[in-house]
């Protein structure tokens, strides 16, 4: 059975899927644009013009890959924008809607049209950030990538309960603070050890787990 990446292009979303071809898993991985020569060199299935924002290419990608079944979803892709208090103009305001377009709304329509291929005792996990837990909100501002990634928690948690007669978990992971383009390559780890803890919770979460919000790399949970 095959494990289905979306946002391979670059960062955390091409580091996992590296790591999954080296062990020898079946990867298909989806980009925007042009692939990466990496993605090809580890002979991944890339499927390309995915956006996670125009639903009828989630709904194209789901007939290319037609009866196969997968053992695991996950979609990594994500934008975060910055915006300020007392700055909150028209292209502000643009850039929180795309944020949601593409963080929130995004994940749920992929769940919409490739929750269906995944087999019983599969995944559907969702990259998110612990930028979207209210609780761990101590130092305000970013209002799109916060108010985006919150609102992929509770659509994370519905779909746990969505999916379970269907036997399917739902991985909801923040990566870790990773060196990656998102964050101008600040960071406290690199994104091999941040793939390796997303794949090692997809891995392991079960049924019990599901629609939990989990901190990957310190393996606990973290607050809503
Ligand atoms: N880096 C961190 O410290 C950190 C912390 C917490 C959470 N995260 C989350 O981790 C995930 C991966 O982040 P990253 O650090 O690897 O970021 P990145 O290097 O900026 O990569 C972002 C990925 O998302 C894809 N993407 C953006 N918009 C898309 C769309 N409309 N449709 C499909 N794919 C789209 C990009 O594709 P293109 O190449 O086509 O733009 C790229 O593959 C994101 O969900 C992010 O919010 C990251």
């Amino acid at each position: 059975m095959s494990k289905l990446i979306i946002g391979a292009s670059r960062g955390i979303g091409l580091e996992v899927v590296k790591q999954l071809r080296e062990r020898g898993d079946e990867v298909l991985a989806t980009v925007r644009s042009t692939p990466p020569s990496e993605l090809h060199s580890c002979a991944a299935k890339v499927f390309e013009g995915v956006d996670i924002t125009a639903h009828d290419t989630l709904r194209e990608l789901a007939s290319k890959i037609g009866s196969q079944e997968l053992e695991w979803v996950l979609v990594v892709s994500g934008l975060m924008r910055v915006q300020h208090l007392g700055r909150l103009d028209e292209d502000a305001v643009k850039g929180i809607r795309e944020q949601f377009e593409i963080n929130s709304l995004g994940p749920l329509m992929a769940a919409e049209f490739l929750s269906p291929l995944i087999g019983n005792g599969g995944k559907f996990g969702i990259v998110t950030s612990r930028m979207g837990s209210i609780a761990d909100n101590t130092s305000g501002n970013s209002y799109g990538y916060r108010m985006s990634k919150a609102a992929v928690n509770m659509a994370a948690v519905s779909l746990a309960h969505d999916l379970q007669p269907k036997g399917i978990s739902v991985a909801l992971l923040h990566p870790g603070w990773v060196r990656t383009d998102m964050t101008g390559h600040n960071g406290l780890i690199d994104p091999p050890e941040s793939a390796a803890a997303l794949i090692e919770r997809m891995d392991n979460i079960g049924p019990e787990e599901s629609g939990c919000f989990w901190h990957a790399p310190n393996r606990e949970i973290l607050p809503w």
